[in-house]
């Protein structure tokens, strides 16, 4: 016997019985990029390498060590997309979408990332995000229109105890500043980091307040927020956002250490955390990266937007025991006694279906008996059950799987009956 090939490590298989709850998600992330104005855009999932270490940055954790990168026949290295910001932005400077000087383009996108860390419950080599990007805008609103959308996301979701955190690390300047204050503070403290955080020091140092390594997480408690080194511009930027926020009563918290993976972040950065997740509790980030279309070949434009991870927010949802709303149509089961109600039955599964009726049966000859239990273990809602007599007749029994009712409808008048159920 051939023995069984496995999905690789740190994969899933969405099974049917879990697909409507994919579903149900995408349909709601639709719902509201339509209702928010933002239009889908669905890029590649492989870029050029260079695309991620010029855009995500050669020294983030996510370029330096989690990428699946490889030869292509032709010789070219590709990537595949390890998050969805840096395809959307060269698809978006690639197009012309973005060529008008004032242009302003709101995206979102639903799709598999990959990344190679190592499998833990909430944490996959390949994940989903919902994400949107927005473009053109640098005012706080946008940021702020940005978090508005991705809560009222978890919030039609039902997703429960939420908790929002923000930061700005300001513009280039205040960046700057306080990249200087990280490695003033963290100096005399070098030798007690990890190994990683020591190379960290000289090549990007706020990549530490980021690092898991409890080494490193000891040595950045009590390290300066970001916040005393803000610009005035900046900081009024934050606070503005802060307070459009508080209007529209989304509660937040500031955490000045707050630093995201990437380093095309310029301005706001937030994450968005949930109750029952565990130690992967991020279910979703997002923040500014001011220059990163520039970065990419483009023209300086502003840009913000967040990504959501769709696994975590499906486990956060379990664990709080919240149902999704499954729109499923009720199936007919079709259930022949005999050759010639089984064709009959057929014809008429055609004829359900062309009417928008989900319709299915077993047209390989079991027993009744069979055909009954396959109804059940599909979760028919109904039966049509034919035989010689209905045939006769013209009618067709119609039963109810749950209550167990049944009554004669005549043939003709099934496909009206049962798109009134
Ligand atoms: P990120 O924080 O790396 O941001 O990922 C966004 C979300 O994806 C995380 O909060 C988490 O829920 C989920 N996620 C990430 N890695 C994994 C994994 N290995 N397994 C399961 N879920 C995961 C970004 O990717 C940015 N592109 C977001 C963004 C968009 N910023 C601006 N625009």
């Amino acid at each position: 016997m051939q023995t069984i090939i496995q999905a690789p490590k740190g994969t899933k298989d969405i099974l049917p019985a879990e697909s409507p709850r994919w579903q149900a998600v995408e349909r709601i992330a639709r719902e509201l990029s339509a209702i928010y104005h933002f239009d889908e855009i669905r890029t590649p999932i492989f870029e050029h390498s260079e695309l991620f270490h010029r855009g995500v940055g050669e020294t983030t954790d996510i370029v330096h060590k989690e990428t699946y990168t490889f030869e292509d026949r032709g010789g070219r290295s590709l990537t595949l997309r390890p998050e969805g910001t840096a395809g959307v932005v060269r698809a978006v400077i690639e197009s012309g979408l973005l060529n008008d000087t004032g242009s302003r383009v709101k995206v979102s996108y639903f799709g598999p990332n990959f990344r190679y860390e190592r499998p833990a419950s909430g944490r996959y080599r390949q994940h989903h995000q919902f994400g949107v990007e927005a473009f053109g805008v640098a005012e706080a609103e946008q940021d702020v229109e940005c978090i508005l959308l991705q809560m009222d996301f978890y919030r039609r979701c039902g997703v429960k105890d939420l908790a929002l955190r923000m930061n700005s690390l300001g513009d280039a300047e205040s960046k700057q500043r306080y990249r200087d204050a990280l490695v003033a503070y963290l100096a005399p403290k070098k030798e007690t980091l990890s190994e990683d955080s020591k190379r960290r020091m000289s090549e990007n140092p706020l990549r530490i307040l980021d690092s898991k390594d409890p080494r490193d997480i000891q040595a950045v408690n009590g390290a300066p927020p970001a916040g005393e080194y803000l610009s005035d511009a900046s900081a009024a930027n934050f606070a503005r956002a802060r307070g459009l926020l508080e209007k529209a009563s989304v509660p937040f918290s500031v955490d000045g250490n707050l630093v995201r993976g990437f380093d095309y972040y310029t301005g706001i950065v937030w994450e968005v955390t949930a109750g029952g997740l565990g130690a992967q509790n991020a279910i979703g980030g997002g923040g500014r990266y001011d220059n990163l279309v520039e970065t990419l070949g483009g023209k300086p434009t502003p840009g913000v937007g967040f990504g959501s991870g769709i696994e975590r927010l499906l486990l956060a949802l379990e664990s709080q025991q919240v149902s999704l709303p499954t729109n499923a149509r009720p199936l007919i089961w079709l259930v022949a006694h005999g050759d010639a109600a089984r064709d009959a039955n057929w014809q008429l599964m055609q004829s359900l279906r062309a009417a928008g009726i989900r319709a299915d049966m077993d047209p390989s000859g079991r027993s009744v008996k069979s055909q009954f239990k396959l109804a059940d273990r599909e979760k028919a809602a109904f039966c049509i059950v034919v035989g010689d007599s209905e045939l006769a007749a013209g009618t067709v029994m119609l039963k109810n799987l749950q209550s167990g009712e049944q009554a004669s409808v005549p043939r003709d008048q099934i496909v009206e009956k049962l798109q009134t159920l």
